[in-house]
């Protein structure tokens, strides 16, 4: 398939996504420069921290700080994942202009994650969202383990489709759904789009694809095919959740970035500029957390 006059906008979630699973500390200075590098290498959203419970995230108990501290390049979105009203006074009062909520398709998960069942989850977010919608912030909302469960074992497409409507319906201009676990197959992202594009329009969608398996890009690539247009990643595949074992990263950055561009599909990221950040990473974190070991960024690539 040709992907010539084609474009996918790609979303970093490294800075939130990946910190919150390290486990070498980062300074505050780091992930400010960790940000910025990301957004100078022509990423068009990275999202940015979490305003959650730093007793359930300490890795990014510092958000309020980093994010305040961010030279914000314009046009660039800079999106902060909270989970409550508590985590919606630290957004406003730090500036935010766009949140991301979050939930699962697994009672399980959301227990685990949020303490909180699918339902409450809602009802706990409902005046987030309605804040954030009344003061003019774009919001997204993720839906997790929507390719299988860690605890619960396999999700159905429907399962995830009524999930992901009743956020659209809740007030979230996106939905990213997530395999939060990197179990899902290319056959499977194709089954749960068509599942979606039956509810939802498919530019409203994202897929948020971890890389357990090494079928991350793999599934990019279905994804793309079947019709969505927005991919999540993160920096050198960092990433996971504290509440979802055996998880890895998310898919590399660079490797979407990468697969999009040969394609003949513009993502608007300096492939060069984003490697150059990655060198920057391997010294910041991973040298640090592995030593001895290469880290698996594709140096020579671009
Ligand atoms: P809880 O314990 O049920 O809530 O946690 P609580 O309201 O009873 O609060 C407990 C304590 O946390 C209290 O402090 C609160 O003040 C404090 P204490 O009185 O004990 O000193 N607290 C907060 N502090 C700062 N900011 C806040 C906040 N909220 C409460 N916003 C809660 C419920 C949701 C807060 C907690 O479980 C939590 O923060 N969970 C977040 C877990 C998380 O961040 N997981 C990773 C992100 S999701 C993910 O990675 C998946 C995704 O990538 C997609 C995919 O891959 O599938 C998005
Ligand atoms: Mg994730």
């Amino acid at each position: 398939m040709s992907g010539a006059g084609r474009r996918v906008t790609v979303v970093e979630v490294g800075p939130r996504d990946g910190l919150q699973n390290e486990t070498v500390e980062v300074a505050s200075d780091a992930k400010v420069a960790f940000i910025e590098a990301l957004a100078a290498a022509g990423l068009p959203v990275v999202e940015a921290t979490a305003f959650v419970s730093p007793k359930a995230i300490p890795q990014l108990a510092d958000g309020d700080e980093v994010f305040r501290r961010i030279r914000k390049l314009p046009g660039v979105r800079y999106p902060v994942l909270v989970p409550n009203e508590k985590g919606m006074d630290r957004a406003e009062a730090a500036g935010v202009r766009e949140i991301a909520v979050f939930t699962a398709a697994s009672e399980t998960f959301n227990r685990k994650n949020i303490n909180a069942s699918i339902d409450e989850s809602f009802a706990r977010f409902a005046p987030v969202v309605a804040r954030a919608t009344r003061g003019g912030m774009r919001v997204r909302g993720y839906v997790s383990c929507g390719f299988g469960c860690p605890y619960e074992g396999p999700v159905t497409p429907a399962a995830v489709a009524r999930v992901a409507v009743r956020l659209l319906e809740a007030g979230c201009r996106e939905i990213s759904l997530g395999d939060t676990i990197g179990v899902g197959h290319p056959a499977q992202v194709r089954a749960l789009v068509r599942a979606i594009a039956g509810e939802v329009s498919l530019d409203r969608v994202a897929l948020h694809l971890h890389d357990t398996y090494g079928r991350a890009v793999a599934n990019v690539w279905a994804g793309y095919e079947a019709g969505v247009r927005t991919f999540d990643a993160s920096l050198g595949g960092l990433g996971g959740c504290p509440y979802a074992p055996g998880a890895s990263g998310n898919v590399a950055t660079e490797d979407v970035v990468d697969l999009f561009e040969r394609a003949g599909v513009r993502t608007g990221v300096d492939l060069v500029a984003l490697v150059r950040a990655t060198a920057w990473l391997e010294d910041e974190v991973l040298k640090r957390r592995l030593p001895g070991r290469v880290f698996r960024a594709r140096k020579g690539q671009a």
